[in-house]
């Protein structure tokens, strides 16, 4: 049976399924699309993909045999490192269109912040890239542009300048790493937090303290933590391959969690952390 799914209302008007799937270390396949094709029918219609998963045929090919409206979806891709000139932005676009086999996409995301090199070249790059995503908006050409693994210290010099406001930031969120003072200052901007391992890519299912909070409520730690989330007005961005984990984590939004349980969460040591930081990747 397929549920349907709360929308949130981005700085454009543009409306985003309150939870997505994720897509990071899937080969493209067929295993891949008949997941895909296992979650649209469940009712996801948030799809996360990047350039750099090198998916994006598979998940094209689910939209396509799915026999769903486009419109009906919400389809998001990342504009990868190496390509952080306009012209290679524009080009890199492409490239995932003509892999999705479509004509538009919801939402367009700049990867990583430029960080390496120069210390004072990475703001004018990840402008200069920018100003290829506010082409691509005006163009309409993709309905949302935003960034992924932005934190303060890149937002401040990059809202200073951008012509069009970034509508989301993609981050790294879980109980413990919640990258408090971005997630707080993309919420005083208007920028919707989106979270990447929401389930610390799968690291925090076993962990005993998360399993004893889920306990209270005699939920599997997946939802706990999806509902957890959505307490924080962040959108998760979980990956399930399985029917059955799909259908558990799309049924995470019925229940509330009490103050304890969240400050619990709040407050977790550091766990499941995936030891990307932007200042300091390799690419
Ligand atoms: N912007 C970025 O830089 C960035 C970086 C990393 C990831 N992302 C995005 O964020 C998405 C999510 O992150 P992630 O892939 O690291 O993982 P995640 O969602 O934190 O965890 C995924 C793992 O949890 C398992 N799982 C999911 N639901 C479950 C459930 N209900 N019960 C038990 N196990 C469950 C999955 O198993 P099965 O797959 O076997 O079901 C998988 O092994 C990525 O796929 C990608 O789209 C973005």
């Amino acid at each position: 049976m397929r549920t349907k799914l709360d929308k949130v209302k981005l700085n454009n008007g543009v409306k985003i399924p309150s939870i997505g799937l994720g897509t990071w270390q899937i080969p493209d396949s067929e295993a891949l699309v008949d997941s895909i094709l296992s979650a649209i029918q469940l009712g996801y219609r948030y799809i996360d993909t990047a350039a750099i998963y090198e998916n994006e045929p598979s998940v094209g090919e689910a939209l396509k045999r799915s026999g769903v409206k486009r419109s009906e979806f919400f389809i998001s891709s990342k504009c990868w490192a190496a390509n952080r000139t306009y012209d290679s932005v524009m080009r890199a676009f492409e490239e995932s269109l003509r892999n999705l086999k479509l004509d538009y996409l919801d939402c367009y995301l700049i990867h990583w912040p430029f960080t390496k090199g120069d210390p004072l070249a990475w703001q004018s790059v990840n402008i200069g890239t920018w100003r290829a995503f506010e082409k691509l908006y005006e163009e309409g050409l993709v309905k949302t542009i935003g960034l992924s693994n932005f934190q303060m210290h890149h937002l401040v010099s990059f809202l200073a300048r951008a012509n069009v406001k970034p509508a989301v930031n993609q981050l790294e969120f879980h109980p413990g790493y919640t990258q408090k003072s971005a997630v707080a200052f993309c919420k005083k901007n208007g920028i919707a937090v989106q979270a990447w391992s929401p389930l610390g890519h799968g690291t925090l299912l076993d962990e005993p303290i998360i399993k004893e909070v889920a306990s209270h409520y005699d939920r599997s730690v997946a939802q706990l933590i999806l509902r957890w989330c959505r307490h924080h007005d962040v959108i998760p961005v979980t990956r399930a391959l399985t029917a059955e984990h799909q259908r558990e984590n799309l049924n995470s939004f019925d229940f509330d969690l009490t103050a304890e349980d969240i400050a619990a969460l709040d407050n977790m040591p550091l766990m499941g952390f995936s030891g990307l930081e932007p200042d300091h990747v390799s690419f």
